[in-house]
């Protein structure tokens, strides 16, 4: 797949007999920041699902890098989960699956909080936490995974302005270190955020230039 982390060709995903993305095609770079925007119900978060593998492509080929961590739109998680934060964090490092966490595992799962400023909330279930704090406590699990491929949906609703600048200072690292990025947006300062990238609309289904 040479250095492209996602390709996708003529895409169809849809619900029941509902086509929501249509006929699309994007290939992602390692080091290439996109973010993908468009009206509510236009399909965004769909199309993230689908190059997550959490819904079916109906035609088309998808080919990605099994180096993935995908944060969904917050709206989709589950708050009753009976887990602290610091057990959602360590899930993030289980790609393969094992029976024990490894001292690694802790000690990047420590190392991530911290850097994310939730480290104080480790023992605190999940149910307890604000909006922007279980924000947080998503990104951390998905940067506990050393992803290549990032997919983050809407990752900046509910981020105070600190959290918000901690979150590009990382990525920024991460594309250093070739990991590509895909994040869905609303905000025009999210784009502005970050020095070359793209901008990708979807609109009826299909990428508007
Ligand atoms: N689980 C589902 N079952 C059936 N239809 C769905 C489902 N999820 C989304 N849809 C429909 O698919 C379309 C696209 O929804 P999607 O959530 O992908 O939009 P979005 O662009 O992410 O919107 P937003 O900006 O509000 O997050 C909408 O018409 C929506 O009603
Ligand atoms: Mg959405």
């Amino acid at each position: 797949m040479t250095n492209a982390k996602l390709k996708i060709e003529n895409a169809v995903i849809k619900y029941e007999d509902t086509i929501v993305i249509n006929d699309l095609s994007l290939q992602v770079h390692g080091g290439e920041m996109v973010f993908i925007t468009g009206a509510n119900g236009s399909g965004k978060s769909t199309l993230m699902r689908g190059i997550a593998g959490l819904l079916p492509l109906s035609a088309g080929r998808l080919e990605r890098s099994q180096k993935m961590s995908y944060v969904p739109q917050i709206e989709e998680a589950d708050r009753d989960f009976p887990a602290c934060v610091r057990e959602i964090v360590l899930t993030g490092t289980q790609r393969k699956k094992k029976f024990f966490y490894t001292r690694r595992d802790y000690e990047l799962a420590d190392k991530v909080m911290k850097e994310l400023f939730i480290d104080e909330l480790a023992n605190h279930e999940i149910k307890n936490l604000s909006g922007g704090q279980l924000r947080r406590v998503f990104l951390a699990r998905a940067l506990c995974g050393e992803p290549d491929l990032l997919l983050l949906d809407e990752p900046c609703a509910g981020l105070d302005v600190e959290s918000h600048r901690i979150l590009f200072r990382i990525l920024e690292n991460e594309l250093a270190n070739g990991c590509a990025v895909i994040m869905v947006t609303h905000d025009d300062s999210d784009i502005e955020g970050i020095r070359d990238s793209r901008v990708i609309k979807i609109s009826d289904g299909r990428i508007k230039i």
